[in-house]
């Protein structure tokens, strides 16, 4: 395999710059509310504070919020109110141009169903995001290439996802994720589709990525493999956290 820090250290755009102690991602008093009927509080006055290199999971009942609260702070979605910061970039003085840039460039977003472009190869999925950089092809070909490797893909370079099975195409998932070495990956219940034995592995693969790297993890997931690994857990219920318990680290 690759020696996955000279390829994470290959990254296009960087880590971003914090100053000493500044947590890489917080979330100041969010909240999200739908009207539906009446009005339900997805996310109810949330802060939080992450440092680089935190294993974060989150757990919770379904319907408690925890997609919600990723979707804001990838900033896949905008609060009713409060504020989210990555890397000290604060998400309401970005408009959508600046907060497709930042996540295109800051996260990496990892789901249940893998949502892999279903006509690309696995290099040509990875690839992707490199291809909004200045990176010449040669030097995106490389990248997705150790990428792949990285994650126990070298072989695969070139089946669709189809051609794989559900662990395999998570991890080509998640090499897309680390692509352009984003502040932090958010992954929503990454392992709710695969087996149990695919399901350790993917821990596995995630506690090597944070140990390695330093990676910045926030995981939705039950899976009681990223709680062993996780520095701390998250209890969330009806929109609030409430409950932060030290994780198996
Ligand atoms: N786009 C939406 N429109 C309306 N209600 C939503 C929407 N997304 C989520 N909700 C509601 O917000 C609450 C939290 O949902 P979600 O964040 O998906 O929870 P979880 O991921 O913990 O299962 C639920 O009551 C859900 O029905
Ligand atoms: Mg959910």
């Amino acid at each position: 395999m690759t020696d996955a820090r000279r390829v994470l250290g290959a990254a296009p755009n960087g880590q971003p710059q914090t100053g000493p102690g500044e947590p890489i991602l917080r979330a100041v008093n969010l909240n999200k509310s739908y009207f539906l009927g009446e009005v339900i509080y997805a996310v109810d006055d949330v802060s939080l504070a992450i440092d680089k290199g935190e294993f974060i999971v989150i757990v919770g009942p379904s319907g408690c919020g925890k997609t919600t609260l990723l979707s804001l702070l990838g900033g896949l979605d905008r609060p009713n109110s409060g504020e989210v910061l990555l890397a000290g970039q604060r998400y309401s003085r970005l408009n959508e141009n600046g907060l497709a840039q930042l996540r295109r460039n800051q996260v990496g977003f990892v789901f249940q169903f893998f949502n892999l472009i279903s006509h690309l190869t696995a290099l040509e999925n990875v690839s992707l995001p490199l291809r909004f950089t200045r990176m010449s092809r040669r030097a995106v070909r490389e990248r997705a290439e150790q990428l792949l490797d990285m994650v126990g893909l070298g072989q695969r370079a070139s089946h669709l996802p189809l051609q794989m099975s559900g662990g395999e195409q998570q991890r080509v998932a998640i090499a897309r994720a680390l692509a352009n070495s984003p502040a932090v990956v958010l992954a929503d219940e990454p392992t709710g589709n695969l087996d149990s034995k695919t399901k350790n592995e993917m821990a596995d693969l995630f506690l090597r990525l944070n140990e390695e790297f330093n990676q910045t993890f926030v995981v939705v997931s039950h899976d009681e493999g990223f709680a062993r690994f996780a520095h701390r857990v998250l209890h969330m219920r009806d929109g609030k956290i409430d409950k932060v318990e030290a994780g198996g680290r």
